[in-house]
């Protein structure tokens, strides 16, 4: 039987809604005929009840922990693929045979390089420029360079135009990164997998030999594995929005890049190492959760919460593990400040001021220390983000251009502003 939903409003109308049903997940009321029926907008700020759109990629039920790439658990996923896999299971909706991935590989594999012109891109940006403010721009001037991937109408455009931002993702990184201090770009290396390759474009001197560490690049492989999607998120309910006026794909994901800039999205890795760091010592962990729990201090414990999980976070599972291994591997078992976070989780969890609120560890709570033990600086974070996010992107704009369902985006608003009136001549005002 078809579900139903019915709206009484003060005046006496009653309107009736579809509820359409997910394969898995909460119903939702198809809202679409209510101003035409009703003559009224719904209000939701924050999207906080609002699905803006049906997917088939993600699935997240933050109560019970459960991430969902195309069906896979991310457990799974980070446990038994690389990057490049989970990327053709983002895109294609089904993970690759041998030949299939081997032919993705080699693909993305030769769109590596960029336009030579686009080095001197970076020359007009200021030294001191944060990354992400050149990570924008200059992703954003990839739409002036690949005029051949620019025609949203054609697959073919569509399909080339992923493959060169999946590609160019991380050369660009590393040359933002490459330009901050001041060292000479270094070009990809197609002998290496895609990871390698980037760590080598980050770390790399000409003046050296740069050896690959395994259990490094498998580490930073697993970030972008645990990055790769998450849903309507900001970042990409902003590129969706983009690309539903028909922009460009490299002006969408530019836009996406812009959004996840912000402090309350991609940067609370660096904020939780931040803290860590401020709180110092293991011997202050009882004093600065007492603080976090005091609302008046506005201290919060960084890493913990999150808007969707309230149970803890699967990607933070992996990412404590990982943390574990990338110490071990490079000595660091004594690291402080994995102690230090290591003793506040075990704090908090016990805590009955997290337990009650449900706030567990988020995948932010341990990446920072991944990061930073690989030797990547914290202002290059939230490009690591946007390296890892952008084939979930793209992956979701595919999917919106292909819905037959698809509309510009066009909120409306509930006006509290002056009603109609008239302009006064200047000397009566
Ligand atoms: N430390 C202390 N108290 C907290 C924390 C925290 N990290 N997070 C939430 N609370 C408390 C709030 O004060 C509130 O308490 P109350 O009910 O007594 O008023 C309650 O828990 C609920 O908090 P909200 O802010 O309403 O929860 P919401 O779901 O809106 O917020 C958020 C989620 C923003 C992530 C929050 O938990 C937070 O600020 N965490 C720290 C920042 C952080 O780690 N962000 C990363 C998110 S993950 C990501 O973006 C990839």
């Amino acid at each position: 039987m078809d579900k139903k939903a019915t709206l009484k409003l003060s005046d006496g109308r009653t309107l009736e809604f579809p509820v359409l049903g997910g394969s898995i997940g909460p119903d939702v009321i198809d809202i679409r005929s209510l101003y035409g029926q009703g003559g009224v907008f719904t209000y939701d700020p924050g999207f906080l009840s609002t699905a803006s759109c049906a997917s088939s990629i993600t699935y997240i039920d933050g109560d019970a922990g459960l991430l969902l790439y195309r069906g896979y658990p991310i457990e799974q996923l980070a446990t038994h693929c690389d990057f490049l896999e989970v990327c053709y299971l983002l895109l294609n909706g089904e993970l690759p045979n041998r030949k299939q991935k081997e032919g993705f590989v080699n693909t993305v594999t030769h769109h590596t390089m960029v336009h030579d012109q686009l080095n001197r891109f970076f020359m007009g940006f200021r030294r001191d420029a944060h990354p992400m403010a050149v990570m924008v721009g200059v992703v954003g001037a990839l739409s002036a360079f690949y005029h051949d991937s620019l025609d949203i109408a054609d697959p073919e455009h569509r399909k080339v135009a992923a493959f060169r931002l999946i590609a160019k993702m991380p050369t660009i990184v590393a040359m933002a990164y490459k330009y901050s201090i001041g060292q000479p770009f270094v070009y990809p290396q197609n002998s290496l997998s895609y990871t390698a390759n980037f760590m080598r474009m980050m770390f790399a001197v000409p003046a050296e030999e740069y050896n690959v560490n395994d259990v490094l690049v498998r580490a930073l492989d697993r970030i972008f594995i645990l990055h790769a999607d998450h849903e309507q998120n900001a970042s990409t309910s902003t590129v969706r929005l983009s690309g539903s006026s028909g922009a460009n794909p490299f002006a969408c994901i530019a836009a996406g890049i812009a959004c996840l800039w912000g402090p309350a999205h991609g940067g609370a890795n660096e904020a939780a190492l931040e803290m860590l760091e401020s709180i110092g010592d293991v011997s202050k962990v009882g004093e600065f959760i007492k603080k976090a729990k005091d609302k008046s201090s506005g201290v919060r414990l960084m890493g913990f919460g999150h808007r969707v999980y309230k149970h803890y976070d699967p990607r933070a599972k992996l990412m404590r593990e990982t943390c574990h291994e990338v110490l071990d591997e490079l000595g660091l078992h004594d690291d402080p400040l994995f102690k230090l976070a290591l003793a506040l989780e075990k704090i908090a969890l016990e805590d009955d001021y997290f337990v009650s609120r449900k706030l567990y560890p988020n995948v932010d709570f341990y990446s920072g220390i991944v990061q930073r033990a690989l030797g990547i600086p914290v202002s290059m974070f939230t490009c690591i983000f946007a390296l890892a996010r952008t084939v979930g992107w793209i992956a979701q704009w595919n999917e919106m251009i292909g819905d037959p369902e698809q509309k510009i985006g066009r909120p409306r608003q509930l006006y509290k502003g002056a009603a109609r009136r008239d302009v006064q001549p200047i000397d009566r005002r």
